[in-house]
Protein backbone atom coordinates (compact mmCIF):
# COMPACT_ATOMS: atom_id res chain seq x y z
CA UNK A 1 0.00 0.00 0.00
CA UNK A 2 1.45 3.55 -1.12
CA UNK A 3 0.65 6.40 1.23
CA UNK A 4 0.66 9.70 -0.14
CA UNK A 5 0.90 12.62 1.44
CA UNK A 6 0.48 16.37 0.60
CA UNK A 7 1.80 19.42 1.73
CA UNK A 8 2.18 23.16 0.68
CA UNK A 9 5.93 23.13 0.77
CA UNK A 10 8.07 20.51 0.80
CA UNK A 11 11.79 21.16 1.60
CA UNK A 12 13.96 18.17 0.19
CA UNK A 13 17.46 17.74 2.08
CA UNK A 14 17.70 18.67 5.89
CA UNK A 15 20.66 20.36 6.39
CA UNK A 16 21.62 23.72 6.88
CA UNK A 17 19.86 25.87 3.96
CA UNK A 18 16.78 23.56 5.02
CA UNK A 19 17.21 24.40 8.80
CA UNK A 20 17.30 28.13 7.88
CA UNK A 21 14.17 28.49 5.95
CA UNK A 22 12.21 26.50 7.66
CA UNK A 23 12.86 29.61 10.38
CA UNK A 24 12.21 31.99 7.63
CA UNK A 25 9.10 30.11 6.43
CA UNK A 26 7.91 30.56 10.33
CA UNK A 27 8.59 34.02 10.62
CA UNK A 28 6.71 34.76 7.29
CA UNK A 29 3.73 33.10 8.97
CA UNK A 30 3.47 29.96 8.36
CA UNK A 31 0.20 27.78 9.30
CA UNK A 32 0.44 24.12 10.92
CA UNK A 33 0.33 21.32 8.27
CA UNK A 34 1.90 23.63 5.37
CA UNK A 35 5.71 22.19 5.73
CA UNK A 36 7.56 19.13 5.36
CA UNK A 37 11.45 19.05 5.55
CA UNK A 38 12.63 15.66 4.37
CA UNK A 39 15.77 14.31 4.93
CA UNK A 40 18.02 11.31 4.74
CA UNK A 41 19.42 11.64 7.69
CA UNK A 42 18.18 10.97 11.43
CA UNK A 43 18.62 14.45 13.41
CA UNK A 44 16.92 17.71 12.26
CA UNK A 45 18.94 20.26 10.82
CA UNK A 46 22.69 21.15 12.16
CA UNK A 47 24.97 23.31 11.81
CA UNK A 48 27.68 21.22 9.63
CA UNK A 49 30.58 23.31 9.52
CA UNK A 50 30.92 21.81 13.56
CA UNK A 51 31.82 18.40 12.00
CA UNK A 52 35.04 18.90 11.03
CA UNK A 53 36.06 21.39 14.15
CA UNK A 54 34.76 20.84 17.95
CA UNK A 55 32.71 17.74 17.03
CA UNK A 56 36.37 16.14 16.60
CA UNK A 57 37.87 17.42 19.84
CA UNK A 58 39.10 15.14 22.32
CA UNK A 59 37.94 17.51 25.20
CA UNK A 60 34.51 19.59 25.21
CA UNK A 61 33.42 18.40 21.76
CA UNK A 62 30.37 19.73 20.57
CA UNK A 63 27.45 17.62 20.22
CA UNK A 64 23.66 17.50 19.56
CA UNK A 65 21.59 18.99 20.30
CA UNK A 66 24.20 22.14 21.04
CA UNK A 67 24.33 22.75 17.30
CA UNK A 68 21.55 22.66 15.94
CA UNK A 69 20.74 25.30 13.31
CA UNK A 70 20.54 28.46 13.84
CA UNK A 71 22.98 28.96 16.48
CA UNK A 72 25.86 28.89 13.88
CA UNK A 73 24.77 32.51 13.24
CA UNK A 74 23.59 33.43 16.66
CA UNK A 75 20.18 32.72 16.07
CA UNK A 76 17.51 30.19 18.31
CA UNK A 77 18.52 26.48 18.06
CA UNK A 78 15.74 25.00 16.71
CA UNK A 79 15.38 21.69 18.71
CA UNK A 80 12.82 18.85 17.04
CA UNK A 81 10.47 20.04 19.16
CA UNK A 82 10.46 23.19 17.83
CA UNK A 83 9.18 21.66 14.50
CA UNK A 84 6.58 20.12 16.04
CA UNK A 85 5.33 22.41 18.18
CA UNK A 86 5.19 24.99 15.07
CA UNK A 87 3.53 21.98 12.63
CA UNK A 88 6.45 21.22 10.56
CA UNK A 89 6.68 17.51 9.51
CA UNK A 90 10.37 16.65 10.19
CA UNK A 91 10.73 13.03 8.05
CA UNK A 92 14.18 11.87 9.42
CA UNK A 93 16.00 8.66 7.84
CA UNK A 94 13.97 9.30 4.56
CA UNK A 95 15.79 9.29 1.33
CA UNK A 96 13.84 10.69 -1.48
CA UNK A 97 14.99 8.49 -4.66
CA UNK A 98 12.42 9.82 -6.86
CA UNK A 99 11.69 13.12 -7.82
CA UNK A 100 9.31 14.17 -10.53
CA UNK A 101 8.92 17.62 -10.75
CA UNK A 102 6.20 17.65 -13.35
CA UNK A 103 3.82 15.58 -11.27
CA UNK A 104 4.85 17.26 -8.21
CA UNK A 105 5.37 14.02 -6.69
CA UNK A 106 8.79 12.81 -4.70
CA UNK A 107 9.18 8.70 -3.60
CA UNK A 108 11.04 7.50 -1.02
CA UNK A 109 13.02 4.83 -0.59
CA UNK A 110 10.11 2.93 1.49
CA UNK A 111 7.74 4.14 -1.48
CA UNK A 112 6.32 7.24 0.21
CA UNK A 113 4.20 9.74 -1.57
CA UNK A 114 4.85 13.20 -1.01
CA UNK A 115 3.13 15.83 -2.93
CA UNK A 116 4.28 19.39 -3.32
CA UNK A 117 2.97 22.80 -4.63
CA UNK A 118 6.08 24.57 -4.42
CA UNK A 119 9.69 22.78 -3.32
CA UNK A 120 13.24 23.87 -2.37
CA UNK A 121 15.86 21.50 -3.18
CA UNK A 122 18.46 21.58 -1.00
CA UNK A 123 20.17 18.74 -1.00
CA UNK A 124 23.54 19.66 -0.92
CA UNK A 125 26.70 18.04 -1.68
CA UNK A 126 28.41 14.50 -1.17
CA UNK A 127 32.05 13.91 -1.01
CA UNK A 128 34.06 12.65 -4.00
CA UNK A 129 35.57 9.60 -3.19
CA UNK A 130 39.31 8.46 -4.12
CA UNK A 131 37.42 4.84 -5.94
CA UNK A 132 35.80 7.13 -8.29
CA UNK A 133 39.24 8.14 -9.46
CA UNK A 134 40.43 4.07 -9.36
CA UNK A 135 42.71 4.93 -6.48
CA UNK A 136 43.95 1.40 -6.04
CA UNK A 137 43.33 0.30 -1.99
CA UNK A 138 40.51 2.81 -1.32
CA UNK A 139 38.04 0.73 -0.13
CA UNK A 140 40.04 -0.30 3.04
CA UNK A 141 38.64 0.15 6.35
CA UNK A 142 39.52 3.00 8.42
CA UNK A 143 39.67 5.79 5.17
CA UNK A 144 37.16 8.36 6.29
CA UNK A 145 35.39 10.56 4.75
CA UNK A 146 33.23 13.78 6.02
CA UNK A 147 30.18 15.02 5.25
CA UNK A 148 27.00 14.07 7.69
CA UNK A 149 27.24 13.14 11.47
CA UNK A 150 27.25 9.37 10.79
CA UNK A 151 30.70 9.96 8.96
CA UNK A 152 32.06 12.33 12.46
CA UNK A 153 30.69 9.00 14.50
CA UNK A 154 32.36 6.90 13.05
CA UNK A 155 35.29 8.90 12.83
CA UNK A 156 35.12 9.51 16.74
CA UNK A 157 34.84 6.07 17.26
CA UNK A 158 38.02 5.16 15.61
CA UNK A 159 39.87 8.09 17.01
CA UNK A 160 39.29 6.34 20.49
CA UNK A 161 40.00 2.67 18.83
CA UNK A 162 43.41 4.10 17.59
CA UNK A 163 44.55 6.69 20.46
CA UNK A 164 48.65 7.83 19.90
CA UNK A 165 48.57 6.37 16.21
CA UNK A 166 49.36 7.97 12.74
CA UNK A 167 46.69 9.80 10.20
CA UNK A 168 46.93 10.40 7.45
CA UNK A 169 45.00 12.92 5.56
CA UNK A 170 44.44 13.09 1.87
CA UNK A 171 43.57 16.29 0.00
CA UNK A 172 45.07 19.89 1.49
CA UNK A 173 42.03 22.10 1.49
CA UNK A 174 39.09 22.88 3.94
CA UNK A 175 38.51 19.38 5.28
CA UNK A 176 42.20 18.77 5.05
CA UNK A 177 43.02 21.87 6.91
CA UNK A 178 40.56 21.39 10.13
CA UNK A 179 40.31 17.98 10.32
CA UNK A 180 44.31 17.98 10.36
CA UNK A 181 44.18 20.05 12.89
CA UNK A 182 41.71 18.32 15.19
CA UNK A 183 43.88 15.02 14.73
CA UNK A 184 47.00 16.85 16.23
CA UNK A 185 44.94 18.11 18.96
CA UNK A 186 43.91 14.32 19.34
CA UNK A 187 47.57 14.11 19.84
CA UNK A 188 47.58 11.74 16.50
CA UNK A 189 51.45 11.78 14.55
CA UNK A 190 49.58 13.78 11.51
CA UNK A 191 50.85 13.74 7.79
CA UNK A 192 48.44 15.87 5.42
CA UNK A 193 49.22 14.79 1.84
CA UNK A 194 48.38 17.38 -0.81
CA UNK A 195 48.75 17.40 -4.75
CA UNK A 196 49.13 20.76 -5.25
CA UNK A 197 51.76 22.70 -4.51
CA UNK A 198 50.83 24.48 -1.65
CA UNK A 199 47.71 24.06 0.51
CA UNK A 200 44.16 25.41 -0.10
CA UNK A 201 45.37 26.42 -3.13
CA UNK A 202 41.60 27.53 -4.49
CA UNK A 203 41.86 30.50 -2.18
CA UNK A 204 45.39 31.08 -0.67
CA UNK A 205 48.07 32.80 -2.39
CA UNK A 206 51.65 30.90 -1.92
CA UNK A 207 52.35 33.48 0.60
CA UNK A 208 49.33 32.61 2.74
CA UNK A 209 49.67 29.24 3.00
CA UNK A 210 53.12 29.86 3.59
CA UNK A 211 52.06 30.81 7.03
CA UNK A 212 49.70 28.21 7.71
CA UNK A 213 52.07 25.37 6.76
CA UNK A 214 54.94 27.20 8.97
CA UNK A 215 51.79 27.23 11.80
CA UNK A 216 50.96 23.54 11.21
CA UNK A 217 54.64 22.48 11.23
CA UNK A 218 55.23 24.21 14.70
CA UNK A 219 52.15 21.87 16.09
CA UNK A 220 54.28 18.85 14.55
CA UNK A 221 51.94 18.26 11.45
CA UNK A 222 54.05 17.05 8.62
CA UNK A 223 52.75 18.57 4.70
CA UNK A 224 53.87 17.02 1.98
CA UNK A 225 52.83 18.94 -1.13
CA UNK A 226 52.94 18.11 -4.79
CA UNK A 227 52.02 14.75 -5.08
CA UNK A 228 48.95 12.92 -5.23
CA UNK A 229 48.32 9.28 -2.81
CA UNK A 230 48.11 7.07 -5.93
CA UNK A 231 47.21 3.64 -3.48
CA UNK A 232 46.64 2.52 -0.12
CA UNK A 233 47.93 -1.10 1.49
CA UNK A 234 45.72 -3.00 3.71
CA UNK A 235 46.47 -5.65 6.66
CA UNK A 236 44.74 -9.11 7.00
CA UNK A 237 41.67 -7.36 8.94
CA UNK A 238 41.38 -5.47 5.44
CA UNK A 239 42.03 -2.48 7.63
CA UNK A 240 44.33 0.24 6.24
CA UNK A 241 48.13 0.22 7.32
CA UNK A 242 49.92 2.42 4.39
CA UNK A 243 49.33 5.30 1.71
CA UNK A 244 51.39 4.90 -1.18
CA UNK A 245 52.47 8.56 -2.88
CA UNK A 246 52.77 9.53 -6.96
CA UNK A 247 56.15 10.60 -5.81
CA UNK A 248 57.32 6.80 -4.22
CA UNK A 249 56.87 7.59 -0.90
CA UNK A 250 55.19 5.40 1.40
CA UNK A 251 53.14 6.47 4.77
CA UNK A 252 52.30 4.58 7.89
CA UNK A 253 48.88 4.71 8.29
CA UNK A 254 46.16 3.86 10.86
CA UNK A 255 43.71 5.91 10.15
CA UNK A 256 42.97 7.89 6.69
CA UNK A 257 40.67 11.09 6.11
CA UNK A 258 40.13 12.07 2.61
CA UNK A 259 38.90 15.83 1.32
CA UNK A 260 38.99 15.95 -1.85
CA UNK A 261 35.95 17.71 -2.63
CA UNK A 262 31.97 17.55 -2.52
CA UNK A 263 29.87 17.49 -5.88
CA UNK A 264 26.09 18.75 -5.55
CA UNK A 265 23.38 16.08 -5.74
CA UNK A 266 21.69 16.93 -8.33
CA UNK A 267 21.13 13.35 -10.15
CA UNK A 268 17.56 13.34 -9.11
CA UNK A 269 16.70 15.98 -11.06
CA UNK A 270 18.44 15.32 -14.09
CA UNK A 271 16.49 16.06 -17.03
CA UNK A 272 13.91 17.99 -15.03
CA UNK A 273 16.01 21.03 -14.58
CA UNK A 274 18.20 23.29 -16.20
CA UNK A 275 21.75 23.16 -15.26
CA UNK A 276 24.90 24.70 -14.91
CA UNK A 277 28.72 24.62 -13.98
CA UNK A 278 27.60 21.35 -11.74
CA UNK A 279 24.29 22.86 -9.84
CA UNK A 280 20.66 23.36 -10.63
CA UNK A 281 20.31 27.03 -12.81
CA UNK A 282 18.53 29.53 -11.24
CA UNK A 283 17.32 33.08 -10.91
CA UNK A 284 18.09 35.71 -8.34
CA UNK A 285 15.07 34.25 -6.62
CA UNK A 286 16.21 30.59 -6.15
CA UNK A 287 13.63 29.43 -8.87
CA UNK A 288 14.31 27.01 -11.48
CA UNK A 289 13.43 26.68 -14.92
CA UNK A 290 10.52 24.72 -13.26
CA UNK A 291 7.56 27.07 -12.03
CA UNK A 292 7.40 26.84 -8.18
CA UNK A 293 10.69 24.55 -7.71
CA UNK A 294 13.41 26.57 -5.79
CA UNK A 295 17.33 25.10 -5.28
CA UNK A 296 19.47 26.45 -2.78
CA UNK A 297 22.69 26.57 -0.81
CA UNK A 298 25.55 24.14 -2.63
CA UNK A 299 23.00 22.86 -5.55
CA UNK A 300 21.99 26.00 -6.35
CA UNK A 301 23.68 27.82 -9.75
CA UNK A 302 22.74 31.62 -9.33
CA UNK A 303 23.15 35.29 -10.73
CA UNK A 304 26.31 36.82 -8.43
CA UNK A 305 25.01 40.01 -8.89
CA UNK A 306 28.18 41.86 -7.90
CA UNK A 307 30.09 40.47 -10.31
CA UNK A 308 27.36 40.22 -13.16
CA UNK A 309 28.55 36.04 -13.16
CA UNK A 310 26.60 32.97 -12.59
CA UNK A 311 28.37 30.73 -9.71
CA UNK A 312 27.57 28.13 -7.07
CA UNK A 313 29.02 28.34 -3.57
CA UNK A 314 29.62 25.84 -0.77
CA UNK A 315 29.85 27.46 2.16
CA UNK A 316 27.48 27.95 5.14
CA UNK A 317 26.77 31.72 5.10
CA UNK A 318 25.55 31.11 1.34
CA UNK A 319 23.33 28.05 2.39
CA UNK A 320 21.45 30.14 5.18
CA UNK A 321 21.02 33.41 3.30
CA UNK A 322 20.01 31.75 -0.15
CA UNK A 323 17.78 30.04 1.89
CA UNK A 324 15.83 32.94 3.46
CA UNK A 325 16.21 34.72 0.35
CA UNK A 326 14.17 31.77 -1.32
CA UNK A 327 11.24 31.76 1.35
CA UNK A 328 10.99 35.28 1.31
CA UNK A 329 10.63 35.07 -3.14
CA UNK A 330 8.20 32.33 -2.20
CA UNK A 331 5.94 33.76 0.10
CA UNK A 332 6.14 37.74 -1.47
CA UNK A 333 5.29 35.81 -5.25
CA UNK A 334 2.11 34.43 -3.05
CA UNK A 335 0.94 37.89 -2.29
CA UNK A 336 1.52 39.15 -5.92
CA UNK A 337 4.88 41.21 -4.84
CA UNK A 338 8.00 41.26 -5.92
CA UNK A 339 11.47 41.65 -3.63
CA UNK A 340 15.27 42.38 -4.53
CA UNK A 341 17.28 39.83 -6.64
CA UNK A 342 19.64 37.80 -4.41
CA UNK A 343 23.12 40.28 -3.94
CA UNK A 344 25.97 37.93 -2.21
CA UNK A 345 29.47 39.06 -1.53
CA UNK A 346 30.66 35.37 -0.98
CA UNK A 347 32.15 34.82 2.45
CA UNK A 348 34.02 31.94 3.64
CA UNK A 349 35.92 31.58 6.83
CA UNK A 350 37.94 28.86 8.92
CA UNK A 351 38.87 27.64 12.33
CA UNK A 352 41.76 25.21 13.57
CA UNK A 353 44.45 25.33 16.80
CA UNK A 354 43.85 29.11 17.78
CA UNK A 355 43.52 30.29 14.12
CA UNK A 356 41.13 31.83 12.60
CA UNK A 357 40.40 33.79 9.22
CA UNK A 358 37.77 35.18 7.25
CA UNK A 359 37.31 35.74 3.49
CA UNK A 360 34.69 38.00 1.41
CA UNK A 361 34.65 38.85 -2.13
CA UNK A 362 36.80 37.49 -4.79
CA UNK A 363 40.12 36.50 -5.26
CA UNK A 364 40.65 37.66 -8.51
CA UNK A 365 43.78 40.18 -9.17
CA UNK A 366 46.53 41.21 -7.36
CA UNK A 367 46.91 40.37 -3.57
CA UNK A 368 48.32 42.45 -1.47
CA UNK A 369 49.35 41.14 1.70
CA UNK A 370 50.58 43.06 4.92
CA UNK A 371 50.78 42.51 8.94
CA UNK A 372 52.18 39.70 10.57
CA UNK A 373 52.59 36.50 8.87
CA UNK A 374 55.26 34.95 11.00
CA UNK A 375 54.09 31.46 12.37
CA UNK A 376 55.97 31.70 15.19
CA UNK A 377 54.69 35.36 16.23
CA UNK A 378 52.87 34.83 19.28
CA UNK A 379 49.67 36.33 18.10
CA UNK A 380 50.23 35.91 14.30
CA UNK A 381 47.89 38.65 12.35
CA UNK A 382 47.60 39.25 9.22
CA UNK A 383 45.38 40.35 5.98
CA UNK A 384 45.29 40.06 2.30
CA UNK A 385 43.66 42.18 -0.23
CA UNK A 386 42.79 41.45 -3.87
CA UNK A 387 42.97 44.21 -6.33
CA UNK A 388 41.81 44.15 -9.85
CA UNK A 389 41.33 46.85 -12.42
CA UNK A 390 42.57 49.43 -9.50
CA UNK A 391 39.62 48.07 -7.29
CA UNK A 392 39.83 45.54 -3.76
CA UNK A 393 37.21 42.93 -4.95
CA UNK A 394 38.53 40.72 -1.90
CA UNK A 395 39.53 40.93 1.22
CA UNK A 396 41.18 37.99 3.81
CA UNK A 397 42.23 38.61 7.60
CA UNK A 398 43.81 36.12 9.66
CA UNK A 399 43.30 36.88 13.60
CA UNK A 400 40.67 39.57 13.47
CA UNK A 401 38.30 41.22 15.79
CA UNK A 402 34.74 40.90 14.82
CA UNK A 403 34.34 44.60 13.90
CA UNK A 404 37.35 44.17 11.85
CA UNK A 405 35.82 41.49 9.89
CA UNK A 406 33.09 43.41 9.29
CA UNK A 407 35.28 46.25 8.03
CA UNK A 408 36.88 43.97 5.46
CA UNK A 409 33.21 42.59 4.96
CA UNK A 410 32.04 46.21 3.66
CA UNK A 411 35.21 46.53 1.76
CA UNK A 412 34.88 43.96 -0.26
CA UNK A 413 31.52 44.86 -1.11
CA UNK A 414 31.94 48.55 -2.01
CA UNK A 415 35.11 47.89 -4.15
CA UNK A 416 37.04 50.82 -3.17
CA UNK A 417 39.43 51.90 -5.61
CA UNK A 418 42.77 50.28 -4.11
CA UNK A 419 44.58 54.19 -3.52
CA UNK A 420 42.53 53.69 -0.28
CA UNK A 421 43.75 50.94 1.22
CA UNK A 422 44.17 53.45 3.70
CA UNK A 423 40.57 52.97 4.64
CA UNK A 424 40.89 49.36 5.18
CA UNK A 425 44.03 50.76 7.64
CA UNK A 426 41.98 52.98 9.17
CA UNK A 427 38.82 50.80 9.66
CA UNK A 428 40.87 47.80 10.82
CA UNK A 429 42.56 50.25 13.15
CA UNK A 430 44.70 47.74 15.37
CA UNK A 431 46.06 46.17 12.35
CA UNK A 432 49.55 47.23 11.83
CA UNK A 433 49.43 47.34 8.42
CA UNK A 434 52.74 47.52 7.44
CA UNK A 435 53.37 46.68 3.25
P1 LIG B 1 23.78 20.20 3.51
O1 LIG B 1 24.81 19.32 3.03
O2 LIG B 1 23.97 21.02 4.73
O3 LIG B 1 22.38 19.47 3.61
C1 LIG B 1 21.90 18.61 2.63
C2 LIG B 1 20.95 17.64 3.28
O4 LIG B 1 20.20 16.97 2.29
C3 LIG B 1 21.64 16.55 4.09
O5 LIG B 1 20.98 16.40 5.32
C4 LIG B 1 21.46 15.31 3.23
O6 LIG B 1 21.45 14.11 3.96
C5 LIG B 1 20.12 15.60 2.61
N1 LIG B 1 19.82 14.87 1.38
C6 LIG B 1 20.58 14.82 0.25
N2 LIG B 1 19.96 14.05 -0.68
C7 LIG B 1 18.81 13.64 -0.13
C8 LIG B 1 17.74 12.80 -0.60
N3 LIG B 1 17.75 12.28 -1.83
N4 LIG B 1 16.71 12.55 0.24
C9 LIG B 1 16.69 13.09 1.49
N5 LIG B 1 17.66 13.87 1.97
C10 LIG B 1 18.70 14.14 1.18
N6 LIG B 1 31.22 26.06 5.21
C11 LIG B 1 31.69 27.22 5.76
O7 LIG B 1 31.40 28.29 5.23
N7 LIG B 1 32.46 27.19 6.87
C12 LIG B 1 32.82 26.03 7.48
O8 LIG B 1 33.54 26.05 8.47
C13 LIG B 1 32.35 24.81 6.91
N8 LIG B 1 32.68 23.62 7.49
C14 LIG B 1 32.24 22.44 6.92
C15 LIG B 1 32.60 21.23 7.51
C16 LIG B 1 32.20 20.03 6.94
C17 LIG B 1 32.60 18.75 7.57
C18 LIG B 1 31.42 20.04 5.76
C19 LIG B 1 30.99 18.75 5.13
C20 LIG B 1 31.05 21.24 5.18
C21 LIG B 1 31.46 22.46 5.75
N9 LIG B 1 31.11 23.69 5.20
C22 LIG B 1 31.55 24.85 5.77
C23 LIG B 1 30.23 23.74 4.03
C24 LIG B 1 28.77 23.92 4.48
O9 LIG B 1 28.49 23.08 5.56
C25 LIG B 1 27.85 23.62 3.31
O10 LIG B 1 28.10 24.55 2.28
C26 LIG B 1 26.39 23.69 3.75
O11 LIG B 1 26.11 22.71 4.71
C27 LIG B 1 25.46 23.54 2.56
O12 LIG B 1 24.15 23.52 3.01
P2 LIG B 1 23.01 22.72 2.23
O13 LIG B 1 21.78 22.84 3.06
O14 LIG B 1 23.02 23.16 0.81
O15 LIG B 1 23.51 21.23 2.24
P1 LIG C 1 38.12 21.29 -1.09
O1 LIG C 1 37.65 21.55 -2.46
O2 LIG C 1 38.26 22.41 -0.13
O3 LIG C 1 39.57 20.66 -1.15
C1 LIG C 1 39.85 19.53 -1.89
C2 LIG C 1 41.36 19.37 -1.94
O4 LIG C 1 41.64 18.09 -2.47
C3 LIG C 1 42.03 20.39 -2.81
O5 LIG C 1 43.19 20.83 -2.15
C4 LIG C 1 42.37 19.60 -4.07
O6 LIG C 1 43.54 20.04 -4.69
C5 LIG C 1 42.56 18.21 -3.53
N1 LIG C 1 42.23 17.14 -4.46
C6 LIG C 1 41.23 17.10 -5.35
N2 LIG C 1 41.22 15.92 -5.98
C7 LIG C 1 42.23 15.19 -5.47
C8 LIG C 1 42.71 13.89 -5.70
N3 LIG C 1 42.15 13.09 -6.61
N4 LIG C 1 43.75 13.47 -4.95
C9 LIG C 1 44.32 14.27 -4.02
N5 LIG C 1 43.89 15.52 -3.76
C10 LIG C 1 42.87 15.96 -4.48
O7 LIG C 1 37.18 20.14 -0.55
P2 LIG C 1 37.10 19.45 0.89
O8 LIG C 1 38.15 19.98 1.77
O9 LIG C 1 37.00 17.99 0.63
O10 LIG C 1 35.69 19.97 1.43
C11 LIG C 1 34.49 19.36 0.98
C12 LIG C 1 33.34 20.35 1.01
O11 LIG C 1 33.12 20.80 2.32
C13 LIG C 1 33.56 21.58 0.17
O12 LIG C 1 32.34 21.96 -0.37
C14 LIG C 1 34.01 22.61 1.17
O13 LIG C 1 33.69 23.93 0.79
C15 LIG C 1 33.23 22.20 2.39
N6 LIG C 1 33.95 22.57 3.62
C16 LIG C 1 34.09 23.89 3.88
C17 LIG C 1 34.75 24.28 5.03
C18 LIG C 1 34.90 25.75 5.31
O14 LIG C 1 34.35 26.55 4.57
N7 LIG C 1 35.62 26.13 6.37
C19 LIG C 1 35.25 23.33 5.91
C20 LIG C 1 35.10 21.98 5.60
C21 LIG C 1 34.43 21.62 4.44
Amino acid sequence: ICTKKSFKYVIIGGGVAAGYAAREFVKQGLKPGELAIISKEAVAPYERPALSKAYLLPEGAARLPGFHVCVGSGGEKLLPEWYAEKGIELLLSTEIVKADLHSKILTSETGGMFEFETLIIATGSRVLRLTEFGVQGADAKNIFYLREISDADKLVETIRAKKKGKVVIVGGGYIGLEVGAAMRINKFDVTIVSRDPWCMRQLFTKEIAAFYEGYYANKGVKIIKGTPAVGFDADTNGEVKAVKLKDGRVLQADIVVVGVGAKPLTDLFKGQVDEEKHGILTDGMFETDVPGVYAVGDVATFPMKLYNDMRRVEHVDHARKSAEHAVRAIRASEEGKCIDEYDYVPYFYSRAFNLSWTFYGDNVGDPLLFGDRDPTSRKPKFGAAWIKDGRIVGTFLEGGTDEENKAIARVARAQPSAEHLETLKREGSTLDISM
